[in-house]
């Protein structure tokens, strides 16, 4: 038997870009159970089935494989956070998410992109996993879009491509967290104050523009490059638009890296961006990112979604 590095096997599985559900259930004694999963598939229409993998390390492994049904709510763009809180050990996850009970008794979310309840049809000894096999008992299909994961990471599609509309729309200007071996890109903005590269877009692609401009300024080559806040400045009217990415070796001409746990955080050009590296510095402990939508104070999409 081959055995390979599991981190480096999980690694290149997470490839492999996928939506995000919640399994929910229900206990013998009737408490709602829950994980968040994204090994989900579309079986089969008739009959009506679909299956998700369970580790069996899970605290519910044997609830959710003891449970006669079991629903999937496929999460929509704007419920990261609920992803997050069934993917970690919170006390009441289902404090997090309006629900109610499907047709078959699991709960749903009345919020996510679809729901289906299901019985239990048959559950797969799978390795480490199990794969649980439901019939769709009942379902529901709001039409939101659905959240992304790739890579240890979400990603929003319609969101995004709403924030290159609106980009379009006015003036943006676009900077970077550029991390390094834990370490952060600032530059000087005066004043003793430090800010993110950036560069104003003008009629240029945000992530070509932002990587010209980046090297001009410091000399370093920034690498890959992912959406990571996209906000409305009502105050100064334009938009901002921040990714984060990787840099290559050498030293920066201009400004300098500072380690994730020495930020000058009361030396920064905007509160915006202590907020945008707060923010940073949690997500990758929790190896997870996500696209934070709003405007420079408040909100999530919606400030976005009404202008674009
Ligand atoms: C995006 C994402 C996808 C996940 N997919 C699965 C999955 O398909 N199967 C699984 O067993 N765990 C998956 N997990 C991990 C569980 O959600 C996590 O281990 C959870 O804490 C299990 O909780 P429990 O032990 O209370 O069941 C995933 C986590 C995340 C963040």
């Amino acid at each position: 038997m081959t055995a390979f590095d599991p981190r480096a096997l999980r690694d290149a599985f997470g490839a492999f870009a996928t939506g995000v559900t919640v399994v929910t259930s229900r206990t013998a004694e009737g408490a709602p159970i829950g994980f968040t999963a994204n090994s989900f598939a579309s079986v089969s229409l008739d009959p009506p089935l679909l299956l998700i993998c369970l580790a069996k390390t899970s605290r519910n492994y044997a609830n959710m494989t003891g449970a006669p049904a079991f629903a999937v709510n496929i999460l929509a763009e704007d419920q990261k956070d609920v992803s997050n809180t069934f993917a970690k050990p919170v006390e009441d996850r289902f404090a997090a998410v309006e629900w109610r009970d499907g047709p078959a008794g699991s709960p749903v979310f009345p919020g996510a992109a679809a729901w289906f309840d299901c019985t239990a049809e048959r559950i797969v000894d799978a390795g480490d996993h199990a794969i649980l096999i439901g019939r769709v008992a009942g379902f529901e299909n709001s039409g939101r879009n659905g959240l992304g994961y790739v890579r240890g990471g979400y990603f929003t599609p319609s969101l995004e491509t709403k924030a290159q509309r609106a980009a379009a729309d006015g003036e943006t200007r676009v900077s970077a967290v550029v991390e390094r071996d834990g370490e952060i890109l600032l530059v000087p903005a005066g004043d003793g104050r430090f800010a993110l590269p950036g560069a104003v877009l003008g009629n240029r692609d945000g992530l070509d523009a932002l990587k010209a401009d980046v090297r001009a300024r410091t000399g370093i080559a920034m690498t890959g490059g992912y959406l990571f806040s996209v906000f409305e400045d009502r105050s100064g009217g334009f938009q901002t638009i921040v990714y984060r990415a990787g840099a290559d070796e050498g030293a920066p001409r201009d400004g300098r890296f500072f380690p994730l746990d020495a930020l000058p955080l009361d030396r920064l050009a905007s509160p915006q961006t202590a907020d945008i590296l707060r923010r940073f510095v949690s997500e990758r402990a929790l190896g997870n990112f996500g696209v934070y939508f709003g405007n420079e104070t408040a909100g999530r999409v919606h400030a976005l979604a009404g202008k674009a």
